[in-house]
């Protein structure tokens, strides 16, 4: 044998060290962590991949989307903050997938299978408190993308501190994802009434004219998030008499599906002392003019953490529209005491959006500076462009218009101050 055809003999036999690799033992656990929280049955993948058959069924179509990097739909980079329920794929994970595929997928000893995931139910952390839903069944019309509010009065006899939120979606096959704001005004009623069929149209925010306040997100779900609970002494603020926005957006299939999607709210214990009040604080750019025709037109916010607001992070929430292609949100610290970036996502996708839950809270210190970068494809070349014929894109709640937004989920040292911030405007034009 020549020595080059010896060295390939020895490479395609490489794989076999890899061979001890089984289903059972270690491809049945990866699927479980990172796949089965939205392939599992009832849930929005088109398959469960909770068995042997089931893996090897779909053998290629999971080799060709592991390698490309579609599945699973984690958006943040790696190495831009630490995330409560990230199910990535490490390189080594998605190497020993694939390596496992290569050498025939063997099945290995089902006794060393992993017990199967815990049913709870449809509460993952037992009943809630309060339970709020949509008031009526609302047929899904055939569209595409449906963005629609509806609105939810509340009869709670004083202010409660929300700990969890589970939305329970009412069909898994046409919500997309949902994002709950507080209303403490009447706005989102008369919205209501002025359109003849339940809730009105709203598609990047709680509707044309609701003012976004600290306190007015509650929460959101994305296919395959998780219910988490605040750390102790940290909630959030539902005031007595508010109503919840439920935004919601509808992916339908071919057919007219119905929804009534509900909340599970669990409230803080009479015995937990509340010492932190989370509030999501935007970091925004409302008066970026995207032209037609660019490719790569970044827009960006900053602020500074003035004296009397430092604050503990909690979550992230990074926010474009269709045109947006990456999104960044930093700190630095002009003391050098810090430079870090709280989340990258360099693929931005309006149909994957997250609420990122740090693993540990971080601090904001006073005199850190806060900035969210956002990069926008205004071109043809951009699949989702909703325009055609290209116009130059502004700020804005429709399909059409844009936002470069990051919704940081903090509490401030000093809760006092909630009331006296106003959402100033930081309008760093570009
Ligand atoms: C957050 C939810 C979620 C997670 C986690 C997830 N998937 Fe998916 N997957 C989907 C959805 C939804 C689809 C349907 C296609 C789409 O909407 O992109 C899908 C489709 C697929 C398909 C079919 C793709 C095609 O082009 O036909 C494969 C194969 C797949 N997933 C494999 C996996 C594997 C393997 C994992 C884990 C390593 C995983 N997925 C994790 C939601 C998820």
């Amino acid at each position: 044998m020549k020595p080059a055809l010896i060295l390939i003999s020895l490479f395609a036999f490489a794989p076999l060290v890899n061979a001890e690799v089984t289903y059972s033992k270690e491809i049945a656990r990866l699927y479980m962590a990172k796949c089965q929280g939205c392939h599992r049955a009832g849930d929005i993948a088109p398959f469960a991949l909770d068995s042997y058959s089931a893996a090897t069924t779909w053998g290629d179509d999971i080799q060709r989307v592991v390698k490309d990097r579609i599945m699973p739909p984690w958006k943040p980079v790696d190495a831009h903050g630490k995330f409560k329920n990230d199910f990535s794929l490490t390189d080594e994970e998605r190497q020993i997938i694939l390596d496992w595929y290569t050498v025939g997928a063997p099945e290995g000893d089902p006794a060393d299978l992993p017990e199967p995931k815990a049913e709870t139910g449809e509460w993952q952390l037992g009943e809630p408190d309060a339970v709020i839903r949509m008031p009526e069944l609302y047929n899904v019309p055939r569209r595409k993308d449906i963005y629609r509010c509806f609105v939810v009065p509340t009869d709670f006899d004083d202010d409660r501190w929300v700990k969890s939120i589970q939305i329970v979606p009412g069909n898994r096959q046409v919500v997309h994802h949902v994002i709950l704001y507080i209303d403490t005004s009447s706005k989102s009623a008369e919205l209501d009434a002025k359109d003849e069929e339940p809730g009105y149209e709203c598609f990047g925010g709680p509707g044309e004219g609701i003012q976004l306040g600290p306190g007015s997100m509650l929460g959101g779900w994305v296919p395959g998030s998780r219910t988490g609970t605040l750390p102790d002494g940290v909630g959030l603020l539902l005031p007595k008499g508010a109503r919840v926005i439920v935004q919601m957006h509808y992916f339908p299939a071919g057919k007219v599906h119905s929804d009534q999607t509900k909340v599970g709210l669990y409230f803080a214990k009479q015995e937990e002392k509340m010492s932190k009040r989370m509030v999501f604080i935007p970091l925004v750019n409302t008066s970026f003019k995207i032209p037609a025709g660019a490719a790569d037109y970044p827009v960006t916010a900053s602020v500074p953490v003035l004296p009397g607001l430092a604050a503990t992070l909690y979550m992230v929430v990074p926010h474009m529209h269709l045109l947006g292609r990456q999104i960044e949100i930093t700190r630095t610290n002009s003391f050098g005491r810090a430079n870090d970036s709280f989340v990258k996502i360099d693929d931005w996708d309006f149909n994957w959006q997250g609420f990122y839950a740090f693993e540990e809270p971080l601090r904001l210190n006073v005199f850190d500076n806060l900035k969210v970068s956002c990069r926008f494809n205004n071109t043809a070349d951009n699949p989702r462009n909703p325009s055609n014929p290209l116009k130059d894109v502004r700020w804005g709640e429709g399909t059409e218009d844009e936002m470069c937004l990051g919704f940081l989920g903090l509490a401030f040292d000093n809760p006092s101050i909630i009331d006296q911030l106003k959402f100033q405007k930081h309008n760093n034009r570009r």
